[in-house]
């Protein structure tokens, strides 16, 4: 058993939808959240870019005494964790690896549609670790841009969204899974529902990296206490409109959510 708590790290809300479902899957885990507000979006960085942010909010969450390190961000995860991994003796997980084989160990997946951002999409990593493995998956793959800053305004819901999302979905209609390669958005989850036909299945990674840790996670990691875990959330830039957008994504009064400056 482990009581340490469990790190995690994004650009700005988008993690969230991936804490979200930690808190579901491990409820009694603390989590310390590093969200890197001052340098959104990393979605139109450079890879060496994304190296060194990645590297600057690993190392502030080894000082926070964390067991295991969780990039809840598709951008970081495409750029940068073949590298960190090699750098820290700790645990990293991304959201690449686990969706791409929950989707290889679907026969029904023929078709697939990737959204993600400009650096997640350009680096192709997604696409090639699915190649890889099941050569003859359809793929479709989308760079979606301008999506995590309307999730960062808080205007999931908004006509803006809206007509964004439509034109992003241009020929995606009729994929059967369609990969949400950015963790922000699950956010626009009702809104791609509108878009696809029946058949396709909307894949948010937090759900499947959450099932996949709580199946394959070396168990003396986990935190087997009775108590409810405690998350403490980190940001780089206070001055942005973090609090109520998390408050609505983790449906927790903003009393409870704790936030603390990234002193420099
Ligand atoms: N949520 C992130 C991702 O999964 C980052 C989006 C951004 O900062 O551009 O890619």
């Amino acid at each position: 058993m482990d009581k340490r708590p469990i790190g995690m790290f994004d650009s700005g809300v988008g993690g969230l939808t991936v804490l979200k479902e930690f808190q579901k899957k491990f409820s009694n885990e603390d989590i310390i959240y590093y969200g890197d507000t001052k340098s959104f979006p990393y979605g139109n960085k450079s890879k060496e870019s994304i190296i060194n942010l990645s590297k600057k909010g690993i190392e502030f969450l080894l000082k926070k005494n964390v067991k295991v390190i969780i990039i809840a961000c598709g951008t970081a995860t495409s750029q940068a964790l073949d590298e960190v991994s090699k750098l820290y003796n700790i645990p990293i997980f991304g959201i690449i690896y686990p969706t791409v084989s929950y989707i290889v160990n679907n026969n029904n997946f023929k078709k697939v549609g990737i959204l993600g951002t400009h650096g997640t999409i350009k680096s192709k990593s997604f696409e090639n670790n699915l190649l890889a493995l099941n050569p003859s998956l359809q793929i479709i793959s989308r760079a979606c841009p301008l999506l995590a800053p309307i999730a960062e305004e808080g205007l999931t819901n908004s006509d803006i969204a809206k007509l964004t999302i439509h034109k992003y979905m241009k020929g995606l209609h009729d994929v059967d899974a369609l990969i949400l390669g950015c963790t922000h958005y699950p956010l626009f989850t009702n809104l791609f529902k509108k878009e696809v036909s029946e058949k396709t299945e909307l894949i948010n990674t937090g759900v499947i990296l959450s099932n996949y840790l709580y199946n394959n996670l070396n168990k003396d990691l986990f935190n087997n206490s009775n108590n409810i875990g405690i998350i403490k959330v980190y940001l780089t830039d206070v001055e942005c409109d973090f609090l109520n957008v998390a408050s609505k994504i983790l449906k927790t009064d903003i009393s409870q959510i704790n936030i603390f400056p990234v002193s420099a």
